[in-house]
């Protein structure tokens, strides 16, 4: 067995947690949307055509916030297409996942369906084919009260008051090859700022995101970020960070310093936009929105991508997870945390099939995917601060990251509820660690709770037929006394421990 020691302080605080952490994301992409969220033809849908057997299940996950509609479908995309009786709108070639989108489905029926989840609304302007124009008139669309013609649409379409729609996104990925109208830095620097300008003079309450590289190992990553910075500073809220984590070699150490080069990641965006402010005698302070994460290496092939024929929600990206996937999820999501002071917004790149947390049939059973679980754990319990986690832990050695901890622990405290909630992974392969932690400034600790994700089979996912194989358990691995605990941690684990004072 191995040891480690964490201290907490109560005055000691990172950040106050942006809700807005715990987002999702919803792409016209596959079976995301249709088949996913929505299908008229299943036995559980609702008179808007919404599943609400995966409905039951989004709100079990607890996403806050929502991306739409893409992605890279969203390069090539006409909102004007998704909006209107639905027997008028047009079905378009998708050249981005080579798909025929039949517009079903559009941004008032995500809206709605956000409003009957409880979750915000986070939309995307088209930077590919489009421009500023469109943006603009998205914006005098979605939010603006009425007495114009685009306002008057939405209201004509059933909409009477306005969406309200606050976070937006300037594009997505402008950087990459894949992308429908790539751009230079240059180039979609001088396009987002101009989009930027009409958008918040149409709604000067709303907050934007400008693209960063579509991921850290893009070529002009850093250089990407600098240039469109140095465009966008005074325009926009957001830096946004993409990153699907990979395991090239089947080797969970190795798959696990995926945690560590997303933590490296995060604090490097910063520094690039933080630059660009030095340069400016600049006291503001660009936010980091990680807008696409989440584990994705087996659906990676042709057949993952597209299919021909142009079909309708086809089977894409379609991402079986198991218990390592869950580990890893687990581990970014205490990443994201420690770096509240600058990450506000993240998005789990998708919500549905789609390398998504929830699975479904079609006509058929609806499911939690093995990720499903810290994620909704993170999501109900990490409310309030997050907390310095000074920690001693063993560490180890891998090629992708060089030394790493191997105990991963982020610290949340909320006085309101009494308590304080660690999450952690464990993810030596071999030995058990035993930690014996100490909270200072707080009351004496009174009462615990704790549950883990583990399990004897790393590959094990859960499936229609097995739908719970994976899933948290509650255990008793740990003793209190005063303001000391100890706490016992297996190999490979994830382990969210609650303490309470009162
Ligand atoms: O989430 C799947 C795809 O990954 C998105 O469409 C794109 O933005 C990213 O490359």
């Amino acid at each position: 067995m191995k040891k480690a020691r964490i201290i907490l302080d109560a005055d000691f605080i990172i950040s106050e947690i942006d809700r807005r952490l715990f987002g999702a994301f919803v792409e016209h992409l596959g079976r995301c949307v249709y088949s996913g969220i929505y299908e008229p033809e299943h036995a559980s849908a609702d008179k808007h055509g919404f599943r609400s057997d995966v409905l039951d299940l989004v709100r079990e996950l607890g996403p806050t916030i929502m991306r739409y509609p893409g992605g890279n479908f969203l390069s090539g995309y006409n909102w004007e297409d998704g909006v209107g009786p639905v027997e008028s709108r047009p079905s378009r070639l998708d050249l981005a996942w080579a798909s025929t989108e039949t517009n079903r489905f559009g941004t008032n029926e995500f809206i709605t369906w956000c409003r009957l989840a409880g979750i915000e609304p986070m939309l995307g302007v088209n930077l590919g084919t489009r421009g500023p124009d469109e943006a603009r008139d998205l914006v005098e669309y979605c939010n603006h009260p009425g007495g114009t013609r685009l306002s008057d649409l939405r209201k004509s379409h059933g909409y009477d008051w306005p969406h309200g729609v606050k976070f937006w996104c300037l594009g997505n990925e402008m950087d990459g090859p894949w992308q429908i109208c790539q751009k230079t830095a240059a180039e979609y620097g001088r396009a987002a700022t101009e989009a930027a300008k009409v958008m918040k003079w149409v709604d000067p309450s709303i907050q934007l995101a400008a693209c960063g590289s579509s991921h850290r190992a893009m070529p002009t990553f850093g250089s990407w970020e600098y240039e469109v910075m140095e465009h966008t500073f005074d325009h926009v809220d957001f830096l946004s960070l993409h990153m699907y984590f990979t395991n090239p070699h089947n080797d969970s150490t190795e798959f696990f310093a995926n945690i560590d080069i997303m933590d490296r990641f995060i604090k490097e965006a910063a520094a690039v936009s933080d630059a660009v402010a030095a340069k400016r005698r600049s006291s503001k302070r660009i936010m980091l929105s990680f807008d696409e994460w989440n584990v994705w290496y087996k659906a990676r092939s042709e057949a993952d991508h597209q299919q021909p024929g142009w079909p309708i929600g086809p089977r894409l990206l379609e991402e079986v997870y198991d218990l390592m996937d869950a580990l890893m999820v687990g581990g970014a999501l205490i990443t994201l945390l420690n770096n509240a002071d600058r990450v506000k917004c993240a998005c789990l790149a998708q919500l549905v099939n789609v390398i998504g947390a929830i699975k479904t049939e079609p006509r058929g059973p609806a499911w939690r995917q093995t990720i499903f679980h810290p994620f909704k754990l993170v999501a109900e319990l990490a409310h309030g601060s997050v907390l310095l986690t000074k920690i001693e832990t063993p560490k180890a050695n891998t090629k992708t990251a060089g030394e790493v901890p191997e105990l991963v622990v982020s610290s949340v405290s909320h006085p309101e509820s009494q308590a304080v909630t660690l999450f952690l992974l464990n993810r030596s392969p071999e030995s058990e660690i035993e930690i014996d932690g100490v909270l200072r400034g707080f009351p004496a600790l009174q009462k615990a709770n704790g549950q883990r994700v583990t399990g004897k089979n790393l590959q094990q996912p859960n499936t229609a037929s097995d739908p719970d194989a994976v899933a948290p358990q509650a255990h008793q691995d740990f003793s209190l006394r005063d303001d000391s605990f100890t706490l016992r941690i297996p190999p490979l684990a994830w382990d969210v421990l609650t303490l309470n004072y009162t």
